[in-house]
């Protein structure tokens, strides 16, 4: 059993208001749909990913085949929900969308599977979320079209198979070590997304601009980028910030200086980091002296969801290389010391 984490001295973060944080709120919603990339080629970024699924549903389509199914995993922010409109869109089929968590029963999941038209994609986002039981429905579908259902109850119950239309199935997960692997290994397709470059998120950046109507430098958009956490929904965030900045500045264009204004204000620093990000070194750094120490106990002490903390924060931190993830805990590297400006007690990393 996990030994409930000591809140004590807990660094009081900011959370009311998440500049950084890569999963969507309330806000980017409607930011998200309007600049979602609609095809393949507007979708900037993830060449290999391109061009392995590009090769795919171009055979597909050829062939008149069904597309294998596709799985997506990599951190919030990325594009995987943009991807599955995107497939659906270049198959020329329907989509259907839904969730892990919205999928309460077997037979809700039974009852979407036998509507689909033949060659339609399902997209069923979080789906390392979905319950065993509605999961087990997966199965049969994926591999034979075949739902399995169980018809009444008790000793006269018995199983009924029912023929589905072939289909593609999309899954999209922030955390693909807690997909069942049976589930796993029904997708003959597997991308994981990856962090975006800076010149990536410049020419994203650009990219929103232009289709919300805001006038901005090369520089400008450079720097937005260079903040942006190898996300495209917080540089689209970012921006949306850095255009009130300069409406309420009377500036015309962003300029970098117009973008170094605004990021300033939010706290935002040079590497992207917010509040919370320098929270977690920080911690980890004075609370537990480098480490290591156990997410729960640093969740704890930073006043924030483990799972948060897995999922949204510590995907950026370890790759960029300000804590490393060792059999025992987290540890700060030397990096984050210097970030921070600390100087490191003892000697061996
Ligand atoms: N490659 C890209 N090119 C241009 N814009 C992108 C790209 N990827 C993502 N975006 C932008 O970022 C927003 C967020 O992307 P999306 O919703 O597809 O991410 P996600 O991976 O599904 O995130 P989550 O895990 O939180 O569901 C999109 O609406 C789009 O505006
Ligand atoms: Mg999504």
């Amino acid at each position: 059993m996990k030994s409930k984490p000591d809140t004590k001295g807990a660094i009081p973060a900011d959370t009311g208001d998440r500049i950084a944080a890569p999963d969507a709120g309330e806000e980017d919603v409607a930011l998200d749909f309007s600049l979602r990339p609609r095809t393949l080629g507007e979708f900037i970024g993830q060449e290999r990913l391109k061009r392995v699924l590009g090769m795919s549903i171009e055979a597909a389509r050829k062939r008149s085949e069904v597309l294998d199914h596709v799985l997506f995993a990599g951190p919030p922010g990325l594009g995987k929900t943009s991807l599955a409109h995107i497939i659906a869109r270049e198959l020329g089929v329907n989509l259907r969308v839904t969730s892990g968590p919205a999928i309460e029963r077997a037979g809700d999941l039974a009852a979407i599977v036998a509507d689909l038209e033949k060659g339609d994609v399902l997209f069923i986002d979080e789906i390392h979320r979905l319950a065993r039981v509605v999961e087990e429905i997966l199965y049969p579908a994926m591999e034979d079209y075949e739902l399995n259902i169980v018809v009444g109850k008790g000793p006269s119950a018995r199983t009924m198979k029912l023929a589905v239309k072939p289909f593609t199935l999309v899954g999209a997960t922030t955390r693909s070590g807690l997909l069942s692997s049976p589930l796993r290994d029904r997708f003959g397709q597997h991308f994981h997304l990856e962090f975006y470059a800076h010149d990536e998120l410049s020419e994203i950046v650009r990219r929103s601009a232009h289709l919300l109507g805001v006038k901005v430098h090369d520089e400008g958009a450079r720097e937005i980028a260079s903040r942006a956490r190898g996300t495209p929904r917080i540089a689209n965030r970012l921006l949306r910030r850095v255009r009130d900045f300069a409406q309420v500045n009377d500036a015309p264009m962003v300029t970098r200086d117009v973008a170094l204004g605004a990021l300033e204000l939010l706290e935002i620093d040079h590497c992207g980091f917010d509040k919370m990000d320098r929270a977690i070194l920080a911690t980890i750094i004075d609370k537990f002296d480098g480490g290591p120490v156990g997410v729960d106990s640093l969740a704890a002490a930073v006043g924030e969801e483990s799972d948060t903390i897995e999922e949204v924060y510590e995907p950026f931190l370890l790759q960029e290389g300000f804590i490393a993830r060792t059999s025992r805990g987290r540890v700060a590297t030397p990096r984050a010391y210097s970030h921070l400006g600390r100087t490191r007690r003892g000697t061996l990393f």
